[in-house]
Order: C-alpha cells, then structure tokens, then sequence
C-alpha cells in the first residue's frame, strides 16, 4: 500500500508500542503502521460517523481500536505512548492537544496544513520539545513536527530569531532545509508588496536568514 509522503514521514515518528491517530479519516496511517510491524498496537479516533465506519471496516480483524469522538475524548489517561495529529489546521491541532492536557503522551506528531506556528507555540507553552522538523512534497508542501516532552528551554530555538523559528521550523532554518528555501520563494511571489504584510516581511527575513547562513544548498 502507498502512503502519501506526509503521512510516511510520520511513521519513523512514532512509538512501536501503542499509538494513537486522532482524526484518522479512513485508517491509511494507522494500517501501514500494522502492516508494516512499525506499532505493536494502535488506537484510531475519528469523530465523522462515515469517516469511522470506514476505518472500523479497514482495521477489522488487526491489533487496533477504533473509537469515535472529539479530540482526545476517546483516549485514556497514560493509555498510549505517542499520538499523531496529521491533515488538520494548526488551530484545531492546538484546541485539541489544549482541551485534555492530562491525556497528551510524552511523543506528538503533528503535520499540521497550515499554522505550524500555533503548534510549535503550543510546544513551548505545554512543556515539549521539538526534536525533528521534516517537510514532504504532495498536494502543498507539509511540515512534520515531532514533539518530546521534556524540561528546561528547548535548545532548538537558540541562535535562531524567535519569531522567525515559530513561523519557519528552529531545525529547519538552522537546517537549510532544500524544500523550506522552495516553499519561502513560492511563497514570497505570492505575497503582495505592502508595507503591513506581516507575513511577507518574515518570508524576507528568513530568506536572508537562510542565505546569510552561506554554503546554502539550492
Ligand atoms: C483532512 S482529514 C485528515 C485525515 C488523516 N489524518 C490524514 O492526514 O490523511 C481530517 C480528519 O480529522 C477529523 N476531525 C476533525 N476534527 C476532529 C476532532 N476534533 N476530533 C477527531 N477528529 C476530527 C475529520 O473528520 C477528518 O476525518
């Protein structure tokens, strides 16, 4: 079975002895993760009727669950080692990992379709660590965050500006990640000219970041 590369990325992430996928849709992750002996046992959470009946059908007969509700409703306490959160805005991923801190594991993978910044802030804020930033082609470009909890200050964000790491990745600026050099260039045509467009002013910044690092790889 073919995986997108997003949710590829996202399988080296996770812990191989129970793993939950919150908001699953039709099971693809929680299933390669089976066949592929990556994760002993895996719980998967949807809260669209449709979307659950279909994942129950798929993981029928295999060492998984699937439970419907919101978030982290379905989810006992200490039950799981490491959860995904995969196709979702930044917000929602944020509204969930915030409703039930108690159930949050000490791994979290998010690949988040946009505001990655919300999470990364989440991170901070929640006590976690960012230990691997990824970005995948596919429909849009995508950004996989995994997450360690952990204590003190993440070193990731030193030397790095901090608005700057929120918005573009700590490990993918100090990185050179190839695809975040693509994604900023696309996304600086895109951008109109004006002086309070914020979000072009970091894209510009963090080129020259990235270029000021010299020996970039283009
Ligand atoms: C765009 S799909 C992504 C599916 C899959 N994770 C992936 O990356 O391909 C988002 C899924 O999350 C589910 N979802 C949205 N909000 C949710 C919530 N609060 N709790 C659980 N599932 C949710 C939706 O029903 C939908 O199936």
């Amino acid at each position: 079975m073919s995986l997108e590369e997003r949710l590829l990325l996202t399988t080296t992430e996770v812990s191989p002895l129970c793993h939950a996928d919150v908001g699953t849709d039709h099971a693809l992750l929680p299933l390669y993760l089976l066949n592929n002996r990556i994760c002993r046992r895996v719980i998967a959470t949807e809260k669209s009727p449709s979307a659950f009946h279909v994942a129950k059908q798929r993981l029928w007969g295999r060492k998984a669950e699937v439970r419907q509700g919101e978030g982290l409703g379905p989810i006992e306490v200490d039950e799981v080692e490491s959860l995904s959160l995969c196709g979702m805005g930044g917000h929602l991923v944020v509204e969930i990992l915030s409703q039930e801190p108690a159930k949050v594991p000490p791994i979290v993978v998010v690949q988040a379709n946009r505001d990655s910044h919300k999470v990364r802030q989440w991170a901070q804020d929640a006590g976690f660590h960012v230990v691997k930033e990824q970005m995948a082609k596919g429909h849009w470009t995508y950004e996989i965050l995994t997450f360690h909890r952990n204590q003190g200050v993440d070193k990731a964000y030193e030397n790095v500006p901090h608005e700057l790491a929120l918005h573009f990745g700590p490990l993918l600026l100090s990185q050179q990640h190839p695809l975040l050099l693509e994604e900023l260039n696309r996304r600086r045509e895109y951008h109109h000219e004006h002086p309070q467009n914020e979000e072009l002013r970091r894209i510009k910044e963090a080129l020259d970041l990235l270029h000021s690092q010299g020996d970039y790889r283009s």
